[in-house]
């Protein structure tokens, strides 16, 4: 049975452009398209075939060959950028009530007081809000610290969104009136705007994962959501990245289908409530002292 789409046989691409386009992704951005998800691919390309007015898969592959744009253009449209404020509050709960009191603990008399999250795959932005809310309510005196919230995707539309920061109200449900209040500006369209307070906290950047470079150590490292879409190989490398990118004792938050297990690295796997975080463990540190 043919795996591809009505779409896909009406407007000309084969079953060997497709794979070759399949190839083409998986080898530049690590994302994945299994059996399961073929039918997504086949639809999503063909669609795009239609809207640049090509006739053949040919055309597209050579177009995606020879120019950045074209290729960008195209992942996008196969992008999952699904997302929401707060998203498994279990996981912020254990980020205000476990993670973050630690923290503010052992670096209280550090200097300079940092603090440094990453969100990567942050998508549309409300991953790394929801974040800087949590630690604006959680530390006692937040201005006494350097905040850094580092926000990477793949995706310039989604950091576009991102960096702009308006929400519908409905987009904003999970977020208490206090919360709306105090970090949102109503807009004359009816929309929400982050105000600067917290949007200055956050540093957005385009990232491919599968091409990550070291930006230094972190506390945090919020990486949900992401890894289900790549291969177990490139899971496990960005697994052991990650690692080494925490700082001793630093935690991983990955998201609900997500895990360490074939990475074959010294993350301790912490239960609170509801959630499951990582954290780094010490000992890693001083066997290789
Ligand atoms: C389903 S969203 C998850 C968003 C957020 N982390 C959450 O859990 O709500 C997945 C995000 O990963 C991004 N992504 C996919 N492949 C990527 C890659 N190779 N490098 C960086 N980001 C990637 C997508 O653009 C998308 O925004």
């Amino acid at each position: 049975m043919s795996s591809l789409s009505n779409d896909a046989k009406s407007t000309g691409i084969s079953e060997h452009e497709l794979a070759e386009i399949r190839l083409f992704i998986e080898g530049r951005s690590g994302i994945l398209f299994d059996e399961s998800r073929t039918r997504f691919l086949s639809d999503r390309v063909s669609k795009h075939l239609k809207h640049r007015g090509l006739a053949r898969g040919t055309d597209l592959l050579r177009l995606i060959g020879g120019s950045n744009a074209e290729y960008e253009a195209l992942l996008e449209s196969l992008l999952t950028q699904e997302t929401s404020f707060f998203r498994y509050p279990a996981i912020y709960e254990a980020l205000q009530k476990r993670v973050l009191p630690e923290l503010h603990g052992k670096k209280f008399w550090h200097n300079p007081r940092s603090l440094r999250i990453w969100s990567a795959g942050c998508s549309t932005g409300e991953e790394p809000y929801s974040i800087a809310i949590s630690v604006l309510e959680t530390l006692e005196f937040p201005e006494a610290w350097n905040i850094e919230i580092l926000a990477t995707d793949i995706s310039r539309h989604a950091l576009d969104v991102a960096q702009r920061g308006q929400y519908s109200r409905r987009a904003l449900a999970s977020l208490t009136p206090e919360q709306l209040d105090a970090y949102f500006a109503a807009t004359a369209g009816g929309q929400y705007r982050v105000k600067p307070r917290l949007r200055n906290r956050i540093t957005f950047a385009q990232m491919n994962l599968a091409q990550m470079v070291y930006m230094g150590r972190f506390d945090c490292i919020f990486c949900r959501n992401v890894l289900i879409y790549f291969s177990d190989e490139l899971r496990a490398t960005l697994i052991r990245r990650f690692h080494e990118c925490l700082e001793p004792d630093g935690y991983l938050f990955l998201g609900h289908a997500e895990s360490v297990a074939k990475a074959n690295v010294d993350l301790e796997p912490i239960v609170i409530s509801d959630s499951l975080i990582y954290r780094k463990s010490v000992r890693t540190l001083q066997e290789s002292l």
